[in-house]
């Protein structure tokens, strides 16, 4: 979580740096802040709230200097105050520091630090870390020994800027466990969480690795380890382009990404998908192919909406290739000491390859001997780096705190990886062409759902002021019942929960009233008649059904009270093109509700906290 920007050259640092905030602002937006070495010393201004807020009560162009640190903060510690606002200083007000992530052994360092005489102005486990420094430079009188030293005493994870007064002309930047990487200009050089604040002035950047310190200065940039060794860093060009991290029209970051997805779903299989053979070609998986071959067991792993994908993948992988697959939330996998064998293949799924989780099960699996593969959306992401071999989304950026576009392509990678295993097993070549024909219609479909979103809209005026919500799909629908719940809680706040439908009977029918909106995945599959009678059970006890139904399905219209149609393809891609409604849908009800859709309260981007 949280933005960082640095920046030293010969520009005017803080609108420079204040520009790289806006654009990292899905990361966090509880404060902003910004800090400029200025003839006079440190020239900090802060507060809560959006970058746009501080805007407000800084006149960000008139502040002068060219080294300069900024962040937008996601709270962990400490409320979203002023006060609390990055950057901190140390005691005397001479070093700044920004910070992402967790200092867990903060109130020890505090402690001590107070024991010796200082005080702290935040609730932050950060202002610690860049008081330590502060004192730490007392005894060493240099900027990076004592940024060194502390971090050796440091548990947790960080990605951190540091400017000083003492050393104007350089800044220190650090991580573990946070990604931070280096825009490498003319005579300028950047530091910033993503690469989405540094595209604007340079394409060449250097991932900063784990454990990695860098120095830059305005002739040139060192990285080495935090313990002190030398390491060798490689410049990489930016896979993106500008006009892809910006809104292009649209209200919010989130419908423009909706409205992508025609596209972005046909970049997760172009070049990949061989129609007349019934194939899949993924290049990146060249490395593990026989270990995939020899795989006795598929564990996924992901948070939230990647772990819905994930759900997806599970039953599209058994059906395809037969091998039993499980599928786990990371957070937990990392903790319960799970069973791995040598022999299992693991695979992390994730948009931004930084979620803390996701990425620590990986590091749990790589050590117990799998083989881990990456599904990530992110080039050049830890995750992407990390991974035995993986395969890339080809989404492009996204920028909406609810993912989207990310979704549908997660589904169309895992479709395309369960054929590639199943016809290296069962799977016929013909089979592999159905699907394959099917899967190359999905973008003019999701178009022509695109193209007629005005019922809709006319559910979420009707609905938007309930307190509640249901979804329910059976089979590779659960979990697009699970999506279009997550959605909706996300961007509306309005609760949702998504079931198995026939799990329905078994507890959840006691919600039901003339009150509570149902939505149903009802496509026409081999359990369409099961759905229908849980449909009818909904009915009976005057619940409001919202069903989406195939556009040749003429039953349906008779039994639900809204039907949103979508386009016939098989039952493996329906919850591909189920998704594109439910997505909407929470749009359309957080607009009427006068929601923050691309900045949601209490969530950020990318989850790089435990
Ligand atoms: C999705 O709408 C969420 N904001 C969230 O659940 C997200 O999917 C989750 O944090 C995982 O992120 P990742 O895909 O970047 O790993
Ligand atoms: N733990 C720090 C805080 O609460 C940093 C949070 C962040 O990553 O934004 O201020």
């Amino acid at each position: 979580m949280c933005g960082i920007v640095g920046y030293i050259g010969t520009q005017t640092a803080a609108p420079l740096i204040v520009s790289g905030l806006k654009r990292l602002e899905y990361r966090g937006y509880d404060s902003a802040g910004v800090c400029v070495l200025s003839k006079d010393g440190l020239r900090i201004e802060k507060r809560a709230g959006r970058v746009k807020d501080l805007e407000s009560i800084v006149d960000i162009p008139s502040i002068a200097g060219n080294v300069g640190v900024g962040h937008t903060r996601w709270a962990t510690h400490g409320v979203p105050n002023d006060a609390n606002a990055h950057p901190h200083t140390d005691q005397d007000g001479n070093i700044a520091l920004v910070h992402n992530g967790i200092i867990e052994n903060y109130l020890t360092i505090k402690k001590k630090l107070e024991s010796a005489g200082y005080t702290f102005r935040s609730d932050t486990d950060s202002e610690v870390l860049a008081v330590f420094i502060g004192m730490l430079y007392k005894t060493l009188g240099n900027l990076e020994a004592a940024v060194r030293t502390a971090l050796a005493e440091v548990e947790g994870t960080f990605g951190i800027v540091v400017l000083s007064v003492h050393e104007p002309d350089m800044i220190i930047a650090a991580r573990r466990g946070s990604p931070l990487i280096l825009g490498i200009g003319d005579g300028e050089y950047l530091v910033a969480s993503d690469a989405s604040a540094v595209i604007a002035h340079t394409r060449q950047v250097v991932y900063l690795q784990e454990n990695e310190m860098a120095i830059l200065t305005r002739s040139g940039f060192s990285t080495k380890t935090i313990e002190n060794v030398d390491t060798r860093s490689v410049v990489e060009e930016i896979a993106f382009e500008l006009e892809q991290i910006e809104r292009g029209g649209f209200d919010h970051f989130m419908l423009k990404e909706i409205y992508e997805q025609p596209i972005t779903f046909r970049d997760g299989f172009r070049g990949r998908l061989n129609a007349e053979e019934g194939s899949v070609r993924l290049g990146g998986l060249a490395p593990v192919a026989d270990k995939l071959r020899q795989a006795k067991r598929i564990i996924i792993t992901a948070c939230g909406t990647s772990w819905h994908a994930g759900l997806v993948g599970e039953y599209l992988i058994e059906q395809l290739a037969r091998i039993p697959v499980e599928v786990e939330y990371a957070s937990e996998f990392r903790y319960r000491n799970p069973i791995i064998n040598q022999d299992d293949v693991v695979i992390a799924i994730s948009q931004s390859g930084e979620t803390a989780d996701t990425l620590a099960a990986i590091r749990e699996a790589k050590l117990k001997g799998a083989t881990v593969i990456g599904m990530v959306n992110v080039v050049g992401s830890t995750i992407a780096r990390e991974t035995d071999a993986g395969v890339y989304l080809h989404a492009g950026p996204e920028i909406g705190v609810a993912s989207t576009k990310a979704f549908t392509s997660q589904l169309c990678v895992l479709t395309q990886f369960a054929l590639f295993l199943g016809r290296m097993k069962a799977v016929s070549a013909q089979q592999g062409k159905e699907l394959a024909d099917a899967l190359e219609q999905i973008p003019e479909q999701i178009t022509r759902i695109l193209d007629n979103v005005e019922p809709i809209k006319a559910i979420a005026h009707e609905y938007a002021q309930v307190s509640n919500f249901l979804y329910l799909g059976r089979g590779y629908n659960f979990p697009a019942a699970l999506e279009g719940a997550l959605k909706l809680k996300e961007i509306s706040y309005i609760h949702a929960e998504g079931y198995p439908a026939a799990e329905m009977k078994h507890g959840p029918i006691a919600l039901i009233d003339e009150n509570m909106p149902v939505v149903f995945i009802a496509p026409k599959d081999e359990i369409y008649d099961k759905i229908i009678s849980n449909i009818e059970e909904v009915r009976a006890r005057n619940g409001r059904v919202i069903a989406i139904a195939d556009d040749d399905d003429e039953h349906i219209p008779r039994v639900a009270n809204h039907v949103i149609h979508v386009p016939r393809t098989i039952p493996m891609l329906t919850p591909i093109l189920a998704s594109i409604p439910l997505q909407l849908l929470a749009y359309y009800i957080a607009l009427e509700r006068g929601c923050n859709v691309d900045m949601p309260r209490n969530l950020a981007k990318s989850v790089t906290v435990e």
